[in-house]
């Protein structure tokens, strides 16, 4: 895989180094930008051993990544993209669970840039800041590529995934973390996310050139340790003492409810999916 396609990372060292202070101007930056580079902070003041919890907020739990690391079967010195890594817990995780049969380093690629830069140095993999409808990697050049929680917040899900298809070689295998509508209207609306139905899902992949091996419903996967969600709400209660009064906090806690909401009440699931590209 060309890392980035100049060979460097591109999440900015020249952006001021604290967190952004200013009033996001969406709630999608609030909560995807802002807060995740707050997070960065909370982990310094909490520890090395909240990195990998506190940079999942909001994605995959530990049972998800398991699941999807189980059937893409990383190995040797294969190549991984995370498309739309966010802070980087989950590459993290997948990194930390498969060293006695993978040598690589996962490539990130994340369009907020103080995420990207967080996330680098959060765990020091290359991160590049782009979005997932141009990948700045070469065709043909990933063997496993995973975007959690990604194609409900792209505006262009056909082009994404496409450029997924793009970069992965023939037989690669991609893994998906996919928040997904029933038939039902949504009683309310997240800012910036438009979930796919599951037939949309289905059309979309076939039609960009994959076959679907393997599916669930990740409700029917175990939730995370309590040693996970403790050091999980210990970060969320650092960022609330120290950020609680600030828009982006507001903005981005609004948008949980409402995410929490439309899962609780099964409007919306979160479907775990692998694929080959043909
Ligand atoms: C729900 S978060 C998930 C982050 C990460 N994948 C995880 O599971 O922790 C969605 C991520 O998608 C990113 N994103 C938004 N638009 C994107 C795009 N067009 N291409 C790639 N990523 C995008 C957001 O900035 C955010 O980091």
């Amino acid at each position: 895989m060309s890392a980035p396609e100049d060979g460097t990372d591109s999440a900015p060292d020249s952006a001021p180094d604290s967190a952004p202070d200013s009033a996001p101007d969406s709630a999608m930056e609030a909560e995807f930008d802002t807060v995740a580079a707050w997070t960065e902070e909370a982990v310094e003041a909490l520890g090395r051993d909240h990195a990998i919890p506190a940079a999942c907020r909001g994605s995959g739990s530990p049972a998800d990544l398991a699941w999807l690391a189980r059937g893409l079967d990383l190995r040797d010195d294969e190549t991984f993209l995370d498309a739309g890594a966010g802070l980087g817990g989950p590459a993290a995780w997948l990194a930390d669970h498969v060293t006695d049969r993978w040598r690589g380093r996962p490539l990130l690629t994340e369009p907020m840039v103080h995420a990207a830069r967080s996330a680098r140095r959060l765990f020091g993999f290359p991160t590049v800041a782009a979005v997932s409808e141009e990948l700045p990697v070469r065709s043909d050049s990933v063997d496993v590529a995973w975007s959690l929680g990604v194609l409900c917040v792209t505006p262009s899900r056909d082009a994404m995934v496409a450029e997924l298809r793009r970069v992965l070689r023939p037989q690669g295998r991609l893994g998906l973390l996919v928040l997904e509508r029933g038939e039902a209207p949504l009683p309310e609306q997240p800012e910036g996310n438009d979930f796919p139905t599951r037939e949309e899902l289905d059309d979309l992949l076939g039609d960009a050139g994959f076959h679907v091996d393997d599916e669930i419903d990740a409700a029917r996967l175990p939730g995370a340790p309590s040693a996970w969600s403790e050091r999980a709400d210990r970060v969320e209660e650092h960022l609330r003492r120290h950020h609680g009064e600030h828009p982006a906090w507001h903005a981005a806690q609004e948008q949980e409810r409402v995410m929490g909401r439309l899962l609780r009440e099964r409007y919306i699931v979160t479907r775990l999916l692998r694929a080959t590209a043909r």
